[in-house]
């Protein structure tokens, strides 16, 4: 008879630094990935939803090439800042990640080839959309569905990973390793609640494209800036119901946390309440007073503030669901610090690195005007 609870034994190698250290570089990593991930599907959402609004507006269609032209290199910079949580997560949580990829086996793998294949379709996109504009709308779909796709399968994965006293009824019902964590009621709330923030960051991202366009093709600027914005807007808005959905569907001492039961959680979740109303306030001042600093800097800003917020919160609530099995105080601790301060030199010269790649290669600028 196999215990149910049962877990790995702790990896006995020590940990090459403090403990702390590995769990903010996880917080971090985590933040500058969901970051850039938001900026893919985001990117891809808005560029498709101009694509089929082509007709209503002949500057949908520079939208459309605008934002494709730069989701290659979004994703190439998601898939790099994904490394390094992988790695994090590996050390401090391998016992419960690498159980939960085993029961999801075959999803898991497939998440490569997915990601492969959108990859494949979204170089597509960006260098034919000009030219074949048609089979472009439904490539960028397929990669779109894709990317879905695999954070459906990540959402399963890490949720599951959460929860040990299920890996054993899930493994035993199908040894082949096609399990998806789909009884899990917090699952659907979950996913949907990173999907939709990604729309959120979507729209910032036209908003920040009108800013670099503002005085030199202000009519498309203006014209992108209405757009962006109020997909920012109703897409945070969606969030309340989405977010209340995903609080109820917890575990009732889990949803606690957030009501009291941990100041650090409590203290995060109301700025992030307030973070997002006032956000969508405004954005919403912003657009009807074409205040576009306004909603580039402040709005933009905020919005980075409750998805790190945000961040730490799902910490926390992991460490709450692992509690009766993870004791970081278990880790044996040696710390290298002949290599420990190399180390965070190259780290911080590395996210400076990423940002000035994603400026010079164009994150912000757009196709000419001749384009549309
Ligand atoms: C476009 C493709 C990707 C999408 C849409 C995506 C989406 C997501 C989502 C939604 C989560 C949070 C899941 C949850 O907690 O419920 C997540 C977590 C994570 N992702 Fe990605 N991801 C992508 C690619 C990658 C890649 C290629 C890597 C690694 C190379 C990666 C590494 C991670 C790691 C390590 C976490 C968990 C970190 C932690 O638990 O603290 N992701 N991803």
């Amino acid at each position: 008879m196999i215990n149910p609870n049962m877990v790995p034994i702790l990896d006995p190698n020590p940990l090459p630094a403090p403990y702390w250290v590995f769990k903010l570089l996880l917080v971090v990593t985590f933040f500058l990935h969901i970051l850039a991930m938001n900026f893919v599907l985001g990117g891809a959402v808005m560029a498709l939803a101009a694509r089929w609004r082509s007709k209503s507006n002949p500057y949908n269609n520079r939208v459309f090439l605008d934002v494709a032209k730069k989701v290659p290199s979004l994703l190439a910079a998601t898939i790099t800042i994904g490394i390094a949580p992988l790695l994090f997560v590996q050390v401090l949580y391998g016992q419960y990640f690498y159980t939960s990829s085993i029961i999801l086996a075959w999803p898991w793998f497939l998440v490569l080839v997915f990601l492969i294949a959108a990859y494949y379709g979204f170089y597509f996109v960006s260098y034919k959309g000009e030219r074949r504009p048609d089979v472009a709308g439904r490539v960028m779909l397929l990669s779109v569905i894709l990317v879905l796709i695999i954070g459906f399968i990540y959402s399963n994965n890490l949720m599951l990973s959460q929860v040990p006293s299920r890996w054993a009824a899930k493994y035993f019902a199908g040894t082949a390793g096609w399990n998806l964590n789909l009884s899990e009621p917090t699952l659907i709330p979950r996913y949907l609640h990173f999907m939709t923030t990604a729309v959120a960051v979507g729209g910032i991202m036209l908003v920040l494209i009108a800013l670099a366009k503002w005085k030199q093709d202000s009519e498309y600027a203006r014209y992108i800036f209405q757009f962006g914005g109020k997909a920012f807007m109703y897409s945070t808005m969606a969030q309340f119901v989405i977010g209340i959905w995903f609080l109820a569907s917890l575990p009732r001492d889990l949803r606690m946390l957030f009501s009291g039961d941990n100041m650090l959680a409590t203290v995060l979740l109301t700025f992030g309440v307030i973070g997002a109303i006032g956000s969508i306030f405004l954005m919403s001042e912003a657009l009807r007073k074409e205040n576009i600093r306004l909603a580039a800097y402040v709005v933009s800003g905020i919005t980075a503030l409750v998805i790190l917020s945000m961040s730490v919160m799902r910490d926390i609530l992991r460490d709450a669901y692992l509690k009766p099995y993870f004791h970081p105080q278990q880790f044996a601790v040696k710390t290298q610090w002949s290599v420990f301060p190399l180390f965070l030199v190259l780290f911080i010269g590395g996210v400076v690195l990423w940002f000035v790649m994603l400026k010079r290669y164009g994150l912000f600028t757009t196709t000419k005007a001749t384009d549309q």
